[in-house]
């Protein structure tokens, strides 16, 4: 068993498993080096080939727990036939979409859109440095997508007043965005992915109707990926209570943000808990890394806990922070 499968047991592990939110991503030369010759960040994500290379940059430097599929939430829109670009120092950039042409697209189509993500896991599943590994696939909510389809852009960058004018469209969003999560959900544990996260980077929004948006649609989709079984890490990434969030959802383990206090967190949740750290201690020194991740680990002592962070590595972590971070977490008894 893989010492993640093993946490998700619901079992205290005696080494904590790890592995970082973006660890395939922009802190690593490896990967600018890669970035700077594919300009189109879809276009990369479409090629498996170097999908499969980026997504074990950071096994072969750090030999984490787990590998996460180098590829991008934003995906499941451009499955759907929604133009996605990623402009440089800006983030994502949707097209417009017209909802009957979404409505209308197959789950046939829809799956060849994004078959070279299905390739990349059938490849990575035969890869040598995977043995005893986790491979983790992944999908956004359907808040989050929503966010991103309607919005168009980041959050960051503004988010429109407009937002919940057409509840039509929202419903018919909904609805579809349900039903293509799933497939590509079994798509990717067909392929090979032994556990699925759910990202809901934007759930802090929701201000009202949380059951429409946040509970609902994600319970639904954590069933699913149960059903097919296969374990399902929840990230409702600024969400007050998280310990209603795992009641009523109960995914197979917890991804907790930065801000979520670890000490109240453990007495009202029951089920393994992931990640925490606040990504810019990794921006600081090593002294003051060792007392933060400490602290997680001191916390979680006696609980199932997969060491990751609060939210993603940030672009300007340097290598050697994550070493030694690695060091310090493989070192605790
Ligand atoms: O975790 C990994 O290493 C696997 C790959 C991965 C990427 N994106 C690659 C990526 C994963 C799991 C994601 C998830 C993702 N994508 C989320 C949820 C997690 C989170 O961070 O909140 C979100 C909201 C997105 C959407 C997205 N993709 C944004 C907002 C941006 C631009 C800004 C940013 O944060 O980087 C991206 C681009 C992106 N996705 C990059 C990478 C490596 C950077 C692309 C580049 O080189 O410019």
């Amino acid at each position: 068993m893989t010492p993640i499968k093993e946490c998700l047991i619901n079992k205290k592990t005696d080494l904590i498993p790890i592995w970082l939110m973006r660890q395939a991503g922009r802190y690593l030369p490896e990967f600018r080096e890669i970035r700077k010759n594919n300009p189109n960040f879809v276009n990369l994500c479409l090629n498996s080939k170097l999908s499969k290379e980026i997504t074990l940059q950071p096994i072969r430097r750090f030999g984490f727990d787990a590998a996460i599929i180098f590829s991008d939430i934003l995906m499941i829109p451009y499955g759907l036939g929604q133009k996605v670009e990623f402009k440089k120092n800006f983030g994502p950039n949707l097209a417009d979409f017209e909802i009957n042409k979404l409505l209308e697209i197959d789950q046939e189509k829809f799956t060849k859109n994004l078959s070279p993500i299905y390739e990349l896991l059938v490849d990575l599943k035969k890869s040598e440095d995977l043995q005893k590994k986790d491979i983790i696939g992944f999908v956004g909510a359907p808040w989050t997508l929503l966010v991103y389809m309607i919005n168009k852009v980041s959050p960051k960058n503004g988010l429109t007043s407009n937002f919940f004018s057409d509840m039509g469209l929202i419903n018919d969003l909904l609805k579809i965005l349900d039903k293509s999560i799933k497939t590509h959900i079994k798509n990717q544990v067909n392929a090979g992915a032994t556990i699925i996260q759910i990202f809901d980077s934007w759930s802090g929004l929701i201000k009202f109707d949380f059951d429409k948006y946040l509970y609902d649609p994600t319970l639904s989709l954590v069933n699913y990926t149960k059903s097919l079984g296969v374990p399902v890490i929840c990230f409702p990434r600024g969400i007050t209570d998280y310990s209603h969030f795992c009641k009523i959802v109960k995914p197979s383990m917890i991804n907790i943000d930065y801000n979520v206090d670890p000490r109240n967190l453990i007495k009202n949740v029951d089920i393994p808990i992931q990640g925490g750290l606040h990504p810019e201690v990794l921006l600081t020194n090593k002294a003051h890394l060792k007392k933060e991740v400490n602290k997680y680990l001191e916390i979680f002592k006696d609980h199932p806990y997969v060491f990751n962070l609060g939210h993603g590595i940030l672009p300007e972590t340097k290598t050697e922070m994550v070493e030694e971070l690695v060091k310090i977490v493989r070192d605790y008894k």
